[in-house]
């Protein structure tokens, strides 16, 4: 499915992720990343700044977020790693992109009509605290894929709008001036990610306050494990697996051998809470093996990364550069 394909990743600089995060949207870009033959990875700063407006807070969260690739074991030799603010022809594509742009498009683009919801629901006017970049967002999204011949995006299904808005746009613009002068792209979605439950059982969030860190010390990961809810069953009752919230943690990390295992002995009546939370706690640091000292190098180190971004950035402008030619050879017809 990958062959001869281009493989296009932006990640919003949104502080530091969780296992949920990790398993559900990290690893899965990491994995198709380096299978792809050509990838592009970017930190979507320019989209960022419709929200973060202190240079301080948008610095230290760009950081991580790109430490935390690094450490998870994306590899900038294969994938172009680079910051969306450094490929100016990103915004001058964007110009373009806006006469093809229709507005009732963006009226419609979930990130500006989850914000109207959400002022409505605060008993405030519609465009209360809307910025034209968030409003606007799905055009510069379209030229961040576009501007690469993405052919795939691998996205979280919230964003699946936005990669349609953009198969829009070229469409359009493909259709004015009669030629194929930018890629339709594709969203991918990984169909066997399911939503890993927090330590209380509702979806693992941030905003939920029930993560399993990745970057703490050990202790902190254990309390986070320990800390997920059990109820009084002893441990002789047999019990359906899927009543049981820690297993359904572990069968988001879990090998096929590893859970068979813990399905079996809490079938049986043989495994208790404790034992289990062992095994979750085991398959947990496994799966960060080497990353934490990873990241906190990099972290230390960051003027690595800032030259990994900007060698990123120079082997991305060639193609950018190019793109732009093609586009404004054809809108100014010179
Ligand atoms: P949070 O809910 O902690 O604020 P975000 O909404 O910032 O997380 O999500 C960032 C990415 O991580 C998204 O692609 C989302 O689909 C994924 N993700 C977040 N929480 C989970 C989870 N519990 N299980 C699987 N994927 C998740
Ligand atoms: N909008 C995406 C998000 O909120 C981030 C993003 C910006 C992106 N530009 C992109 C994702 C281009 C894929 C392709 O997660």
């Amino acid at each position: 499915m990958l062959e001869g394909k281009v493989v296009l990743t932006g990640v919003k600089p949104t502080g530091t992720p969780h296992l949920g995060n990790y398993l559900g949207a990290i690893k899965p870009v990491i994995n198709l990343g380096n299978k792809a033959p050509s990838h592009y990875m970017f930190i979507a700063d320019y989209h960022a700044i419709n929200a973060e407006k202190d240079p301080g807070v948008l610095n230290q969260k760009l950081k991580e977020i790109a430490c935390v690739y690094l450490a998870f074991g994306m590899n900038p030799e294969h994938t172009i790693f680079y910051r969306q603010s450094d490929i100016p022809e990103i915004p001058e594509i964007t110009t373009i992109l806006y006469a093809y742009t229709p507005k009732g498009l963006m009226n419609k683009s979930h990130a500006y009509k989850a914000f109207v919801d959400k002022n409505r629901e605060a008993g405030k006017p519609d465009d209360d605290g809307i910025n034209m970049g968030l409003y606007t967002y799905p055009t510069l999204m379209a030229a961040d894929i576009l501007t690469f011949n993405s052919d795939i995006v691998p996205v979280g299904k919230d964003q699946v709008q936005h990669v349609e808005i953009a198969r829009d746009i070229a469409g359009a613009i493909n259709a004015h001036y009669g030629k194929e002068l930018l890629k339709l792209p594709k969203f991918h979605i990984e169909e066997r990610v399911a939503i890993v439950p927090g330590t209380d059982g509702r979806k693992m969030s941030k905003s939920y306050g029930n993560v399993i860190p990745l970057f703490e010390d050990d202790k902190a990961i254990k309390k986070a494990v320990f800390s997920v809810q059990t109820d009084s069953r002893p441990i002789e009752e047999p019990k359906d697996p899927e009543s049981v919230m820690i297993y359904q943690i572990y069968k988001a990390i879990a090998t096929p051998a590893q859970l068979q295992e813990m399905a079996a002995g809490l079938k049986d009546g043989k495994l208790g809470y404790g034992h289990i939370k062992n095994m979750l706690l085991d398959a947990v640091i496994a799966e960060i093996g080497e990353a934490r000292e990873k990241y906190n190098y990099y972290m230390n180190n960051f003027h690595l990364v800032e030259e990994m971004l900007a060698k990123g950035a120079e082997r991305a402008r060639p193609v950018a550069k190019e793109t732009l030619k093609r586009l404004k050879n054809a809108v100014f017809g010179r």
